[in-house]
C-alpha cells in the first residue's frame, strides 16, 4: 500500500474494501439489534442465534444451519461430522485461503492440492478426479472470489467415488449453480461471516449448512465443548459458536444481500467493459452460474509495477493470493514441489485484485480501471 506521502497530491483515496456506506446505510437496525440482545441476554445459544439459522438455511434452501466462530471452524467441524480423521486425505484447491488446508490439517487429515483451471481458477475438475485415492474421505470445492464451481459434476465424481463433499462457500453468500444457492449442493457448506464478506458480521463468525440432520447434530455438539441435548460431553469439543449479536446483526443485513449482490456484479460487468482492451486477462466467467464477485482479480503482466503504480494514485489492491499453498511454509511438510501446479503459481504472480465492494461508486471504477489500463500500457 501507498504511504500518505507517496500518494498523489489531491486524488482521494481508493480503498480496496470500504464497508462504511453499506453499514451506515442500516445503522438503527443494527442499533436496535444491539439493543435487543442486550436487553434479552441472548448472548451464546439464544433465540437471537436460533432465529439467524433459520433464517439462513431457509435462503440456502437446506434443512439446517448451524452458526460457529469463524469459517475455518466451520469447515473444520463439517469434515469431523462427515466422518474425516487421521489418515484420510481431503482433495482441494491449491490455490485458496490458507484456512481451507489448516482446516483439513484440523481434523487430523491430509490436504491433496489440486491445481486450478486457467480461465476461472475454479478447481480443476479433471485433476479432483485423477487426485482421488482410496484414502480419499472427502473433497473440498472452493467456490473462489464468488463463482460456484460445477456442483453438478463435482457431485457426480464424487458420489461415484464414495466420497463425502463439503463445500468452502466462505466467498460466495448467495451465488447460485444453476437455480440452487452454494452451499446446499455438498454435504455440507460452510461460510465466513468475517467482516468484509459478501454477508459479513461485525467480528468474526461462520455457519455450516446441510440437509442431513445428523451432520448438524454433531456440529452443535462440536461448536459448545461435545455436549449433546442433555448436556452430557460425549467428546472433547471446542468453544467456537456464532455470538448472539452477530447473529442478530446478520440476521438484519441477510435481506440486503441479494441488492448488495447485484451492485457487486454491476461493478464487475462495468470493469469488464472498461478493460476489455486493457492488455490484462479478465475474470473467466463459468456457464451456468451466477458469480457474486466477492472479488475482481485480473491477470496482467508486471504486477507489482502495476500495484505500486495504481498505489501513487491513491488505489488500494489486494492479491489472492501471492502464494499458492504448496509454496506455503504452513504446508511444507507436506512434501509438494515448485512446478507442482503451474497454473496456481503463474496466477499468484500475475494478479491483483481491484477494489470490490457495495457502493463502489461508478466514477471510482471509472478511474481504477483508467489507471490499470495506464498503467498496463
Ligand atoms: C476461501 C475461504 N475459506 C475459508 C475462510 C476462513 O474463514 P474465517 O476467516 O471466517 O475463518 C476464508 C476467509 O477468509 C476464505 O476466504
Amino acid at each position: 500500500m501507498a504511504s500518505r506521502a507517496t500518494v498523489e497530491r489531491g486524488a482521494p483515496t481508493v480503498p480496496f474494501v470500504d464497508l462504511r456506506k453499506l453499514h451506515s446505510g442500516i445503522s438503527e437496525l443494527l442499533e436496535s439489534a444491539y439493543h435487543r440482545v442486550v436487553s434479552e441476554g441472548s448472548f451464546t445459544l439464544g433465540v437471537e442465534l436460533e432465529h439467524f439459522e433459520r433464517l439462513f438455511s431457509a435462503y440456502i434452501g437446506v434443512g439446517d444451519a448451524v452458526g460457529v466462530g469463524s469459517g475455518t471452524d466451520a469447515l473444520h467441524f463439517a469434515l469431523r461430522a462427515v466422518g474425516v480423521g487421521p489418515g484420510d486425505e481431503v482433495i482441494t484447491a491449491v490455490n485458496t485461503f490458507a484456512a481451507t488446508a489448516e482446516a483439513i490439517l484440523m481434523a487430523g487429515a491430509r490436504p491433496v492440492f489440486v491445481d486450478a483451471d486457467d480461465d476461472t481458477l475454479l478447481i480443476d475438475i479433471d485433476a479432483v478426479e485423477a487426485a482421488i485415492t482410496d484414502r480419499t474421505r472427502a473433497i473440498i470445492p472452493v467456490h473462489l472470489y464468488g463463482q460456484p464451481v460445477d456442483m453438478v459434476r463435482l457431485m457426480a465424481i464424487a458420489r461415484r467415488a464414495g466420497v463425502k463433499v463439503i463445500e468452502d462457500a466462505c466467498q460466495a453468500h448467495g451465488a447460485r449453480c444453476g437455480s440452487f444457492r452454494v452451499g446446499g449442493l455438498g454435504d455440507a457448506g460452510c461460510f465466513s461471516f468475517y467482516p468484509s464478506k459478501n454477508l459479513g458480521a461485525l467480528g468474526d463468525g461462520g455457519i455450516v449448512t446441510t440437509d442431513d440432520p445428523a451432520i448438524a447434530a454433531r456440529i452443535r455438539s462440536l461448536r459448545s465443548h461435545g455436549e449433546d441435548e442433555s448436556r452430557l460431553h460425549i467428546e472433547p469439543g471446542y468453544c467456537s459458536r456464532l455470538h448472539g449479536l452477530q447473529a442478530a446483526f446478520l440476521a438484519e443485513k441477510l435481506p440486503y444481500l441479494e441488492h448488495w449482490n447485484e451492485q457487486r456484479m454491476q461493478t464487475a460487468s462495468l470493469y469488464d467493459d472498461l478493460l476489455s482492451s486493457a492488455g490484462v486477462i479478465l475474470p473467466g466467467r463459468a456457464e451456468g452460474v451466477s458469480h457474486v464477485f466477492h472479488l475482481y482479480p485480473v491477470r496482467l503482466p508486471e504486477r507489482d509495477r502495476v500495484r505500486a503504480e495504481l498505489a501513487t494514485k491513491g488505489i488500494q489492491t489486494g492479491i489472492h493470493y501471492p502464494v499458492p499453498l504448496h509454496l506455503e511454509p504452513a504446508f511444507a511438510d507436506l512434501g509438494y514441489a515448485r512446478g507442482d501446479f503451474p497454473v496456481a503459481e503463474k496466477a499468484a504472480v500475475s494478479m491483483v485484485s481491484l477494489p470490490m465492494y457495495p457502493f463502489l461508486e461508478y466514477d471510482t471504477v471509472v478511474r481504477v480501471a483508467e489507471a490499470v489500463a495506464e498503467a498496463v500500457r
